[in-house]
């Protein structure tokens, strides 16, 4: 499919004012602006445009994403600025890594802190803050150990791991024959592992051969997994407690209570990919505190650091976690100084200002605006805290919507046609929830049938 791009003419209603300076330099001399303009007028012209960083990318890049056409040079707090200054509210919030908000100082403030003290000496030997992160992440979320990776798909990897060993050295099952259950419309990332489990045509068609021990059960529905986890060869259900990629499909209340009562049931560990609804996103600390269900293992990961840096983790206890001995699972980069430091300062942010209590609040007044607009036009809106989506009626393209919604200041990502994801930072307040909804409600009803 061609890739969608946008032309130039970009009304300024703000400025980005890092641009100003820096992207002369990537200009040829035919690009840059003639004598006789003043100083500050040329610096403002020489700068980079929208169009040049598409082009760019496409002719350099791998085509692996289906990018919305906009060119982003900044962000602060709910804002984030294209390179002709025009500001948006980020409603996707890197797909809810950047919880706490964009560039939020004080987590800024831990990274440049310890960037100049030490970045890395990797798990060949200690550092003063990997135990200081673990320890606090225990008394957080209460679970006895942390085993610290990079990005969201090494955690799910990590559990997976963790649970085949357990499921050998502790469940007993026989070598090599450890199965994983997940659930269908699953998404935990990219790798051979990661695509392996997906029903996504898009995610592993031509990836094969596939993960074996891996089977799928239909997402919310405990009688499907009853079955399955009867197998004594299951070690593991590993599921999210809200699809994100899915389009923020909701399970039924006391789902996740079940999965948790079956799990215990059948001798099976539950592993919760809490690396989307994780941190405060869906109104509550981990989404499975909305039932207080405990999964066996969880996994977190993009908001750990508010965007700032990759980081992931896994928690587990003891009696799973200790299965893992030296030298069986790493990664050079997992649990280096800097990024203990900035998951710290993400995670005090995130209790502080209150973050998972605003999005709480924040969410229900987003719904209760949404679901004022008709029921043809949108036919849906669902999702818990600020983790939410809406169905498009009428047949209307959710991708044109989301361009639109750009033209008029707000970023979102359409997945499946007709969703829109509206996950904003959980910094955003009240006045700019209002805003958003202006623009979202007006957007939309410009697309309807007269
Ligand atoms: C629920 C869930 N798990 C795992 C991942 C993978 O995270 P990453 O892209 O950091 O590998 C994602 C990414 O969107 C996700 O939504």
């Amino acid at each position: 499919m061609p890739r969608s791009r946008r032309g130039a003419g970009r009304i300024l209603t703000s400025v980005c004012p890092r641009v100003r300076s820096d992207h002369h330099k990537d200009l040829r001399h035919s690009e840059l602006p003639q004598g006789g303009e003043r100083p500050e007028r040329r610096s403002v012209m020489s700068k980079i445009t929208s169009q040049q960083v598409f082009d760019r990318e496409d002719k350099y890049g791998a085509h692996n994403y289906h990018s919305l056409p906009v060119a982003l040079c900044k962000g602060e707090g709910v804002y984030v600025w294209d390179v002709e200054g025009k500001r948006y509210l980020d409603f996707l919030s890197a797909y809810s890594a950047v919880n706490q908000g964009h560039c939020h100082p004080k987590i800024l403030a831990a990274l440049n802190e310890q960037a100049s003290k030490l970045t890395l000496c990797s798990r060949a030997f200690y550092s003063d803050a990997l135990g200081e992160y673990q320890q606090m992440m225990s008394g957080l979320f209460g679970y006895q150990r942390l085993l610290p990776m990079n990005t969201g798909v090494e955690g799910g990897e990590t559990a997976c791991k963790l649970a085949r060993r357990w499921g050998y050295d502790k469940k007993g099952i026989a070598e090599n024959k450890a199965k994983i259950i997940f659930a269908e419309g699953n998404f935990w990332g990219r790798t051979l592992a990661a695509v392996s489990s997906s029903t996504d045509k898009d995610s592993y068609g031509g990836f094969g051969p596939f993960m074996p021990g891996f089977g799928l059960v239909p997402y919310n529905d405990l009688a499907a997994l009853e079955a399955a986890l009867k197998d004594p060869d299951v070690c593991a259900f590993m599921v999210e407690p809200i699809q994100g990629e899915a389009g923020v499909v909701v399970p039924h209340a006391g789902y996740l209570k079940g999965v948790r009562e079956l799990c215990t049931r059948y001798n099976v560990l539950w592993i919760a990919d809490e690396v989307q609804t994780g941190l405060g996103r869906t109104g509550k600390l981990l989404a499975v505190n909305h039932e207080e269900a405990r999964p066996d293992i969880v996994i977190l990961g993009k908001a750990l650091s508010g965007g700032v840096y990759p980081v992931s983790a896994v928690l587990a206890d003891d009696d799973i976690m200790l299965c893992v001995k030296p030298g069986q699972h790493g990664s050079t980069y997992g649990g280096n100084p800097l990024a203990c430091r900035v998951a710290t300062a993400a995670l005090r942010v995130l209790l502080d200002e209150k973050l998972t209590e605003n999005a709480e609040r924040m969410g229900l007044l987003l719904r209760a605006e949404l679901n004022t607009l008709p029921k043809d036009v949108v036919t849906l809106v669902r999702g818990k805290g600020l983790l939410n989506a809406i169905v498009i009626g009428q047949g209307i393209d959710a991708w044109e919507v989301c361009l639109k919604l750009r033209d008029n200041g707000l970023l979102a990502k359409p997945t499946h046609g007709d969703i829109i994801r509206l996950a904003p930072p959980l910094v955003i307040n009240e006045a700019q929830i209002r805003e958003a909804v202006a623009i979202i409600k007006s957007t939309i009803m410009s697309f309807t049938r007269k």
